[in-house]
């Protein structure tokens, strides 16, 4: 049984099968997921999808691309959605300089206001770094709140130390499967077995041996049995470990 901790099963690329997917999901062995909103409109679908499906958990929050036109009316706004006993974590949210897509003022603004909202709220919450390691680790600091995981981890093991030692999850997606993802791979191999959590952040990021395909939380395994291989453990094992961790992460 399997812990998808991060997924998008809202987003429009399961438009046309949508119910399908979460059926199959659910008997491939993925016996929980948490769906993660993106910007105020997923962060309310998110909400109702896990309303409609017992083993499904949400996350709100937005996502550095989406930061540029927030408000604090939208602030509000999630305040109410995590009002749902389904509404585990406030997420995702972070920092995005490879894309760009907000100015950067505004998402370190809207990055730091939304742990403080996680923290209102004591929710923990699920940040996106990518190519941002300094000002992220900064404004976590500046938080003062460390109930977190840094998803599909990018980072080098001293900052995954770093972060272990603040209290973080380290979070693991499909390029820990890939033949070019040594870093992850080095650094998967030094988290503390209880800080480890495995995701797809489907339908973006498909594990070997399907890259290339449209991925889904079923997929899961696949990151499992890496982990599994580099820790030298059952994938039985493996998969258990990252229920444990999830559950004691999200408070399920
Ligand atoms: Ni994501």
């Amino acid at each position: 049984m399997y812990f998808d901790t991060h997924t998008h099963l809202d987003d429009a690329r399961f438009d046309e099968d949508r119910e399908a997917v979460i059926e199959k999901v659910y008997q491939s062995g993925v016996t929980l997921a948490v769906n993660i909103g993106a910007d105020m409109e997923s962060s309310h679908v998110s909400a109702d999808l896990a309303l409609q499906h017992d083993f499904l958990y949400a996350a709100v929050g937005v996502h550095p691309h989406e930061v540029e036109n927030l408000t604090e009316e939208d602030m509000e706004t999630l305040k109410q959605l995590a009002d749902s006993k389904k509404v585990v974590a406030i997420g995702e949210i972070g920092l995005d300089y490879y894309y760009d897509n907000a100015p950067r003022e505004k998402q370190k603004q809207w990055f730091l206001r939304q742990i403080e909202l996680a923290k209102e709220l004591g929710l923990p919450y699920i940040v996106h770094d990518r190519d941002a390691h300094a000002d992220t680790m900064e404004i976590i600091k500046k938080s003062g709140y460390f109930r977190g995981v840094l998803h599909c981890f990018s980072g080098s093991v001293q900052m995954m130390q770093e972060l272990v030692s603040m209290g973080f999850y380290i979070s693991f997606a499909g390029p820990v499967t890939f033949k070019n993802g040594k870093k992850a791979k080095e650094v998967a191999a030094l988290v503390p077995l209880d800080r480890i959590l495995i995701e797809t952040d489907s339908p973006y990021l498909t594990p070997e041996p399907h890259r290339g395909e449209r991925n889904d939380s079923s997929m899961v395994r696949f990151v499992c049995q890496e982990l599994a291989q580099i820790r030298g453990l059952s994938e039985a094992e493996m998969a258990q470990i990252t229920m444990e961790n999830g559950k004691r992460f999200f408070g399920i």
